[in-house]
């Protein structure tokens, strides 16, 4: 099964994909992540990315598009699946990535949108660290791990994201509004898209996740 998370910033994007992985097995591939390594490991990509992040604006979709299809050709992702985290996030990359289906003989099995009002997310964002290492996810209130600023997984240390401050993430949420609802859409017209409501408890909505990719499998294969 092949799927994709959309939605704003702080929605619970990589939350969700983090209990998708673990419990059924699909290849996480969020382009945040990928950034944020590249930008650890000083290499050119993560210098150019890192112009565009610490300011809350999308890196250019030629080099995204590049970064990804090579992601999303790999055999890791092809073994069991994949869920797209962050990308497409503007209609050039939703266009590359059907090209992608076609070319690969592969195909997007369901998009979830996650939704919560904007309110909500400007508290989620400026309350969350997450682990340098392994990438989990915590918030200070809502999910703190069990020592403070460090890892409950693997001990790592724990950060803020140099995007998580308020003005990046004003433009951040300013850019879903204008750039990523059309991706939204254009799903929609495609008869590909559920909408979750994800202002519930993560485990909730995690099963409403499962439930509307069950449900597009057995519409497609019908
Ligand atoms: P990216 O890393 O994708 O950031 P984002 O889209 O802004 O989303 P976030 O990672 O901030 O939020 P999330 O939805 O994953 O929420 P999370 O699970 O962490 O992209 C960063 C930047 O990279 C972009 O701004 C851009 O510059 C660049 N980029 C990336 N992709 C690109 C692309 N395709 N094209 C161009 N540029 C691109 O949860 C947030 C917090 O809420 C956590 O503390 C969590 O514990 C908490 N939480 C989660 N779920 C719940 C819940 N159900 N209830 C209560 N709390 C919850
Ligand atoms: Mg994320």
């Amino acid at each position: 099964m092949n799927l994709i998370l959309i939605g704003p910033p702080g929605v619970g994007k990589g939350t969700q994909a983090e209990l998708l992985e673990k419990r059924i097995g699909l290849k996480t591939l969020s382009s945040g992540v990928i950034f944020r390594q590249e930008i650890e490991a000083e290499t050119d990509l993560g210098r150019l990315a890192k112009r565009y992040i610490d300011h809350g604006r999308l890196v250019p979709s030629g080099v995204t598009i590049e970064m990804m299809a090579k992601r999303i050709r790999s055999a890791e992702a092809r073994k069991n699946g994949f869920i797209l985290d962050g990308f497409p996030r503007a209609i050039d990359q939703a266009v590359a990535l059907s090209e992608m289906e076609e070319d690969m003989d592969t195909v997007i099995d369901a998009v979830i949108s996650l939704e919560v009002p904007d309110e909500i997310l400007v508290s989620r964002l400026s309350g969350r660290v997450g682990c340098t290492k392994c990438g989990a996810i915590y918030h200070m209130t809502n999910k703190p791990p069990k020592r403070d600023w460090v890892c409950d997984n693997c001990n790592s240390p724990l950060f803020v994201r140099s995007d998580d401050q308020p003005d990046a993430i004003q433009q951040r949420l300013q850019i879903f509004h204008d750039t990523t609802m059309p991706v939204v859409s254009y799903y929609e017209g495609m008869g590909m898209l559920t909408r979750v409501d994800a202002r519930q408890e993560p485990e909730k909505v995690y099963l409403d996740i499962l439930a509307a990719a069950a449900a597009r499998e057995s519409k497609a294969s019908q």
